[in-house]
């Protein structure tokens, strides 16, 4: 397979750390340094999960030189659906691609690229020619307005890329996918619900999701032990030496994590895809909208291969390697 097409889309609203520090009691000297960000794009009532994901898979289909109708399948990685019977049916129905299966994805901040590897799947076996996979989020919309210690760190966004099945070449030259749930509680967006008798002798649940709440050390030290070693393992099974990827382009949770996996990869710093001070995390989006943002100033061209890992809640984390056109 080879992934052709690559496209991008976020709300028109930006909100900075100055603003931030009319929010909460915090400041752009406080986020900077600790995360890298200075900005980030939320989106307001009119701007849904579902118009913003159709939005990038359409510019990939376009960048593929594709027509909507020529779709085979559409995985849409998210946790913020607008529904949580899913979104992938409302994304293929806005975008025209009525002859695609369609399905939500949810692994949070990893779902871009465990979706990637489940096209890679379909793909391979020969079910499916050409495959959309969108990652996007909307987290703004849940998280706690209140707490600074998370509210600063999420924006919103989405990217999509096509895969395509080719008799040539495979350009995913290989992936790791893991979970940890014993972990599952360092990052939550969970159900809370509260007893409501309801007839005699049976009592159900009424209640909903509670905003997002983060580890954030927990998360940190995760990430920085786990991630190196996904891309070294993904890396081995491809035949590859560190000095062979052209780029490292990890989940935007935080620039000092990636700088911290970049240094455990011996990977010079020159060599990270870094878009994380105008996006912010924008969770399953992060790695296709930064990818996307790189392809279009011109630093990310065909041939160049590239070690993506996502990592977040779950805990689960995966790599994958790849080139690029
Ligand atoms: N502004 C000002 N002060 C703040 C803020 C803020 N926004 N947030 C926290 N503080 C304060 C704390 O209250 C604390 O004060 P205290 O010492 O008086 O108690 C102090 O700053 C230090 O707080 P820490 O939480 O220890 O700060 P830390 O240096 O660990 O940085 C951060 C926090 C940036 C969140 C870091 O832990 C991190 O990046 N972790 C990884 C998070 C991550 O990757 N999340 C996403 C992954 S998954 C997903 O994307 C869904």
């Amino acid at each position: 397979m080879a992934i052709i097409g690559c496209g991008s889309a976020t709300p028109s609203a930006i909100l900075s750390n100055h603003h931030l520090s009319q929010v909460v009691d915090t400041s752009d000297e406080w986020i900077y340094p600790r995360t890298g960000m200075k900005n980030r794009h939320v989106s307001s009532t009119n701007e849904t999960l579902s118009q913003l994901a159709a939005d990038a898979a359409q510019k990939a289909i376009a960048d593929a030189n594709l027509d909507p109708t020529n779709i085979d399948l559409i995985i849409l990685a998210t946790s913020t659906p607008d529904d949580l019977f899913g979104s992938a049916s409302k994304v293929q129905h806005l975008i025209g691609a009525t002859q695609a299966a369609a399905f939500d994805l949810t692994v949070a901040c990893s779902g871009f690229v465990f979706g990637l590897i489940t096209a890679a799947q379909y793909i391979r076996t020969g079910v499916y020619k050409n495959v959309v996979v969108i990652g996007a989020d909307l987290l703004s919309r849940w998280v706690d307005w209140t707490d600074r210690t998370t509210c600063v760190l999420f924006g919103d966004g989405a990217g999509a890329v096509v895969c395509q099945g080719t008799e040539t070449k495979d350009n995913l030259l290989a992936f790791e996918m893991r979970n940890d749930g014993s972990q599952h509680g360092c990052l939550n967006l969970g159900y809370q619900g509260e007893s409501k008798p309801l007839a005699e002798g049976i009592t159900v649940q009424v209640g909903g999701y509670k905003p997002l709440t983060m580890s954030g050390k927990e998360v940190y030290r995760f990430a920085v032990a786990k991630v190196p070693e996904a891309i070294e393992k993904a890396m081995f099974r491809a035949g590859l030496a560190i000095d062979d990827l052209d780029w490292l382009l990890l989940h935007q949770a935080n620039q000092r994590i990636m700088d911290a996996v970049a240094k455990r990869l011996k990977l010079p710093s020159e060599k990270i895809l870094s878009r994380i001070s105008e996006y912010g995390n924008t969770s399953a989006a992060s790695i296709p909208l930064t990818l996307d943002t790189e392809i279009r100033a011109g630093k990310v061209k065909p041939g160049d291969k590239i070690a993506v890992s996502g990592f977040g809640a779950g805990l689960a984390w995966s790599s994958a390697i790849f080139v690029w056109g």
